[in-house]
This record gives C-alpha cells, sequence and structure tokens, in this order.
C-alpha cells in the first residue's frame, strides 16, 4: 500500500498487526487502520496491538504552566493537525473505544508516562526522561516544520524564531520543576485486541 488511506485487499488473513507511533498519520485511527484490520485478522485468534503515543502534554500536578511555551507548542501542534485532517491527539481517549466499537474483544490497555526531563528522582524514570528530552529537542524543528508551514503557511524562519524565542523557558521550567511532576508526553501502549467472531 503507498498509503494507510487505501482499502486492504490482502488474500489471507494475518494472526498479527501493530502499529507503533504513527499519530498524524491518518484521518481516522478507527476506520482506516482498528476497521480494516479487524476484517484481515484471523477471526478467533488475531491480534491488533496498537503502540501509541498522542501529542498531549500532561502534568500529574499544578507545576506546568498551561501558558507555557511547552503546552503552547503543543496547543498548536494538535490545531494544526486538526486542521491538515491528520490529528496528532486524541488516541489516549480514542484507542480502546475505536478497537471495541470495530468488534474486538478482550480489549487491554497499558499506559505509560514518560516523563520530559531529568526531574525525576526514580533512576529509571529519570534515564527514560533525560533521553526522551534529547530526543524530544533534536527532533523539535523536524516535527514541526513541515505541519506548520502546511497549516499555518508558516516560513522556516517563522517557525525556528518561535523555537529559539519559546525554548529556553521550557527547558528551563523543566529543570526548575524537580522534584515535582513536570512536562511529559503520556504514551500509551495499548490495546490488545482478541476478537471473537
Ligand atoms: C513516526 S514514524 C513511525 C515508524 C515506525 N512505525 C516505528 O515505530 O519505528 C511514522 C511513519 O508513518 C509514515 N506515514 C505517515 N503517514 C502515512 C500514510 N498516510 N501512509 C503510509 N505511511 C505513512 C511515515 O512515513 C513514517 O515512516
Amino acid at each position: 500500500m503507498s498509503t494507510r488511506r487505501e482499502t486492504w485487499t490482502f488474500p489471507t488473513p494475518f494472526d498479527y498487526i501493530h502499529t507503533r507511533c504513527s499519530l498524524g498519520s491518518y484521518s481516522s485511527y478507527k476506520t482506516e487502520i482498528a476497521q480494516q484490520a479487524f476484517r484481515n485478522l484471523t477471526p478467533g485468534t488475531g491480534w491488533l496491538e496498537a503502540q501509541e503515543i498522542t501529542c498531549d502534554i500532561c502534568c500529574d500536578d499544578e507545576s506546568l504552566p498551561r501558558d507555557g511555551a511547552l503546552v503552547r507548542w503543543a496547543d498548536e501542534m494538535r490545531r494544526a493537525s486538526a486542521a491538515l485532517d491528520r490529528p496528532l491527539s486524541g488516541y489516549h481517549e480514542g484507542l480502546r473505544t475505536w478497537f471495541e466499537e470495530v468488534g474486538f474483544t478482550d480489549v487491554r490497555e497499558l499506559v505509560f508516562k514518560i516523563p520530559l526531563g531529568h526531574w525525576p528522582k526514580d533512576r529509571r524514570l529519570k534515564e527514560l526522561g533525560a533521553r526522551w528530552r534529547a530526543n524530544f529537542i533534536e527532533g523539535l524543528s523536524a516535527f514541526s516544520m513541515a505541519i506548520f508551514h502546511r497549516a499555518f503557511q508558516r516560513s522556516a524562519e517563522e517557525t525556528e524564531v518561535c523555537f529559539f524565542f519559546s525554548s529556553k523557558p521550557w527547558l528551563m521550567s523543566i529543570k526548575e520543576m524537580k522534584p515535582l511532576a513536570g512536562g511529559g508526553w503520556e504514551v500509551w501502549e495499548q490495546s490488545f485486541g482478541n476478537f471473537v467472531c
């Protein structure tokens, strides 16, 4: 398939189908993926697994400023992706329901939080947060450039300038937030659906 929007035409059913980090790829995960996967899995024993993240910045306490740069960036990404009909958010509310609505039974959901920054006390989370922060900073331009251009007609320079002004406060605020929870991506590895015909 050149695009996931196409109707699947596989001649034989699969035992297992999975998606990972596919946010922003579909207009509707439910109809383009979950529903088609349901129809293309072995009845009774086939599994669909979705390991997905969502572009929502969450915080366990009130320490992340809702008008801060990080939250504003995520809001803009959500607005832009919705305008382009490739939503980057909604997975955490939607996946389980979408699986069930298209017919999967035995739907299991595992939810993981990933800290953004090295503020956690827990060693494992600290390491994870530091890596995620590096990944985030390195990828920020690439995540944003095309989507802001297509949705808001922003030039590359305008997008970079926005990072230049916005990155410092948010990086500092994450650093200074320890040991409180700070910005974070909620990562959702979830929805194993085993269906029964
Ligand atoms: C964030 S990457 C994840 C790649 C892989 N699933 C992984 O976890 O390593 C998203 C991928 O989806 C692809 N993609 C986005 N929209 C698509 C579409 N409509 N049809 C097919 N592929 C698409 C992109 O080219 C990119 O390779």
